[in-house]
C-alpha cells in the first residue's frame, strides 16, 4: 500500500540511553545545560537529516512505506532504560493532514464523528486491541470519523503510572503500536472512510456533542452476540442526527470481555469484521516493524525486507517460511490459570473457530470456586505448561505438519525467566534429535531481543505481529494476545491446521 500523501517525520530515539542523539524536539526540556551548546549543533544535523529525510519519502518515486523502515533502522538506537514518554508519537499525531478543521466533508468541522469514551483502560494491550479494532469497525460502518485515543493503562494527568512497583508510561499513542485505518492511515480508497481523528481535534470541531450511555442500547441486550450489538448500534447512530457523538466515559464497553471470551457470542461477527478495512488493512506501527526489522536474525531473516503491507492481512504475504511461533505466559500467570480453572473457563473467543483442530473441553463445571486438584491439573497443560509439556506438544505438532511444512526455526513470545528459557532451548534441541527429526536451526525468545526502551514497552504487540506472520502458531488458548494472532492469521485465511493450541 502506498502513501496517499507525504508521510510525516517519524520520531527520533528520545528514549535511547545515549543522549548525544536526543530529538530534535526537546533539546532545552531533556538536556542538562552543560551539553545544549552541543546539542545545537546536533539539533541542526538532526533538523537537516529531518528535512532531507522527508524531501526524500515526500518525493514520489520513494513514496513506499518500506522507506519509513528504512530511514528508522538507522535512527534507532538499542538500550534505554529510562521510562519512555512517547512524546514525539503524540507531537506526530497532532501534525496529522486530517487534522484540519477546514478540510471540507467528509472530514474538518463538518464531519460526523464518534469518539468510544467508554473504551476500556488498565488492562492488558491484548484486551485494549480487540476492542478498538470493533469500535473502529462500528465507526465505520456508521459512516462516522473513528476518534482514536491512547493505549491507556492509567487516566492520571502524568506521564507515568506504575506496574508491580514498576513506572511505567500511563498512555502509548496508538501509532507507536499500530498502523492502518484505525491509526489514522488512510483507508482504501474503494472504501470511502474517512481517515481517523485524535480526541484533541473532535474536541476542536465538536465543542457541543450528543452523548449516549452505553446502557441505553446495550441494557435491553444482556448476553446478545456480537452481531446483534453491532446492528443495535448502527440502529441507534442513525437515528442520531447530531454529527458528534460521543459514548458515555464510565460507561461500560460496548464489546466486553465477556463478549471476547464467549465464542458463541463472538463469531457472528466474524463475516463483517473480517471483511472491515480496519482488519484487511490492519498492520503495525514503523515503531514495531523497525523492532523486527533490527531484531530479524533473532527471529527470522525474511524480516530484514518487511513493509506495513506485509501485515495487512488482505495482502496475504507468505508466512515466515519454517518458522514456529511458541506463546508461553509465565510469572504470575500461574495465578490467573487457577483462577481461570475455578470458573471452569473455555477458551478465548477467536481461539475458538469452528475450523481449528484443537479444542479444549472444560471439564463438568461440578466445583465452581473450589476445582480438583485434578481439574486443575487438565487447565495446567494448556495454560501453563511445563518443559516437558511444551517439547511434547511441539513434536506433536512438527510432526503432524511434517508432510507439507519443513518447522527449522523457534521464536518464543514469553515474559519468562532467561533460566527457563535456556532450558526450554536445551530440552527442544534434546527432544528433536531423540526423535530422529533435524536439530532446530536457531532458536529465539523474547528476552534476546535488542530493542529501544519504546520498544521494549510495547513488545507484545511485537510478539504478536512475528505470531501472526509465523508459518505455524502455537497458542495459549485462554489468552488475549493469543486471539488477537488468531483473529489476524484467520483474516488472512492462512489453513487452520497451522493454528494450535498447548
Ligand atoms: C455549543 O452549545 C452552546 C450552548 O448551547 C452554544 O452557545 C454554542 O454556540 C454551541 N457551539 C457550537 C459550535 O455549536
Ligand atoms: C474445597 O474442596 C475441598 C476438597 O477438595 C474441601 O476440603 C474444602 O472444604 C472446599 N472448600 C470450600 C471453600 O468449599
Ligand atoms: C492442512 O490443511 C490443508 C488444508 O485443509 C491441507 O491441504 C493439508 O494437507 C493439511 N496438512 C496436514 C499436514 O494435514
Amino acid at each position: 500500500m502506498s502513501l496517499l500523501y507525504p508521510p510525516l517525520p517519524l520520531p527520533g530515539p528520545v528514549t535511547a540511553t545515549n543522549k548525544s542523539v536526543s530529538s530534535p524536539f526537546c533539546i532545552h526540556l531533556c538536556l542538562p545545560r552543560r551539553i545544549r551548546g552541543f546539542s545545537l549543533v546536533l539539533a541542526v544535523l538532526a533538523i537537516g537529516a529531518f528535512l532531507y529525510t522527508w524531501f526524500f519519502l515526500s518525493s514520489s518515486a520513494h513514496r513506499h512505506q518500506d522507506d519509513i523502515v528504512i530511514y528508522l533502522q538507522d535512527l534507532l538506537h538499542p538500550g534505554g532504560s529510562s521510562t519512555p514518554r512517547f512524546h514525539e508519537w503524540h507531537e506526530r499525531e497532532k501534525r496529522l493532514p486530517q487534522h484540519n478543521p477546514d478540510l471540507p466533508f467528509p472530514q474538518g468541522r463538518e464531519g460526523r464523528y464518534i469518539h468510544f469514551s467508554n473504551h476500556v483502560w488498565g488492562v492488558g494491550w491484548g484486551n485494549a486491541m480487540q476492542e478498538l479494532l470493533f469500535n473502529a469497525h462500528l465507526a465505520y460502518l456508521a459512516k462516522r470519523t473513528y476518534v482514536f485515543d491512547d493505549y491507556t493503562w492509567d487516566k492520571t494527568s502524568s506521564y507515568f503510572s506504575s506496574f508491580n512497583d514498576k513506572r511505567i508510561p500511563a498512555r502509548v499513542p496508538l501509532t507507536a503500536l499500530l498502523s492502518g485505518p484505525v491509526a489514522g492511515d488512510p483507508f482504501p480508497p474503494s472504501t470511502n472512510g474517512v481517515p481517523a481523528v485524535i480526541p484533541e481535534f473532535f474536541n476542536e470541531v465538536c465543542p457541543n456533542r450528543t452523548i449516549i450511555d452505553r446502557i441505553e442500547v446495550d441494557g435491553a441486550l444482556p448476553d446478545a452476540s456480537a452481531a446483534t450489538l453491532l446492528q443495535a448500534w448502527l440502529d441507534k447512530l442513525e437515528q442520531t442526527e447530531d454529527r458528534c457523538v460521543e459514548i458515555k466515559e464510565y460507561s461500560g464497553q460496548i464489546f466486553n470481555y465477556l463478549v471476547f471470551g464467549d465464542s458463541s457470542r463472538l463469531l457472528d461477527i466474524w463475516p463483517s469484521i473480517s471483511k472491515s478495512p480496519i482488519i484487511t488493512h490492519f498492520s503495525w506501527s514503523p515503531l514495531i516493524l523497525a523492532a523486527l526489522v533490527a531484531n530479524a536474525q533473532v527471529i527470522h531473516p525474511a524480516l530484514s525486507s518487511i513493509s506495513p503491507s506485509s501485515f495487512n492481512p488482505s495482502a496475504s504475504t507468505a508466512p515466515l517460511s519454517g518458522l514456529l511461533a511458541l506463546h508461553i505466559r509465565r510469572g504470575d500467570y500461574i495465578d490467573h490459570c487457577k483462577t481461570l480453572t475455578n470458573w471452569y473457563a473455555h477458551f478465548m473467543g477467536f481461539n475458538e473457530f469452528p475450523g481449528l483442530p484443537d479444542r479444549f473441553i472444560p471439564p463438568p463445571p461440578l466445583r465452581v470456586g473450589n476445582a480438583s486438584e485434578e481439574d486443575q491439573a487438565q487447565y495446567r497443560v494448556h495454560c501453563f505448561p511445563e518443559i516437558e509439556d511444551i517439547v511434547r506438544r511441539v513434536r506433536e505438532v512438527r510432526a503432524s505438519l511434517s508432510s507439507t511444512t519443513q518447522l527449522r526455526r523457534v521464536y518464543v513470545l514469553t515474559n519468562g525467566k532467561p533460566q527457563m528459557l535456556e532450558e526450554l532451548k536445551e530440552a527442544l534441541q534434546e527432544d528433536a534429535k531423540k526423535g530422529g527429526m533435524p536439530v532446530w536451526e536457531h532458536i529465539g525468545t523474547s528476552r534476546d531481543l535488542v530493542l529501544t526502551s519504546e520498544q521494549k514497552h510495547n513488545s507484545q504487540a511485537m510478539d504478536m505481529a512475528v505470531a501472526q506472520r509465523a508459518e505455524v502458531f502455537i497458542g495459549n488458548g485462554f489468552s488475549s494476545l493469543t486471539s488477537n494472532v488468531v483473529m489476524l492469521r484467520a483474516a488472512q485465511g492462512l489453513e487452520w491446521n497451522t493454528t494450535r493450541f498447548w
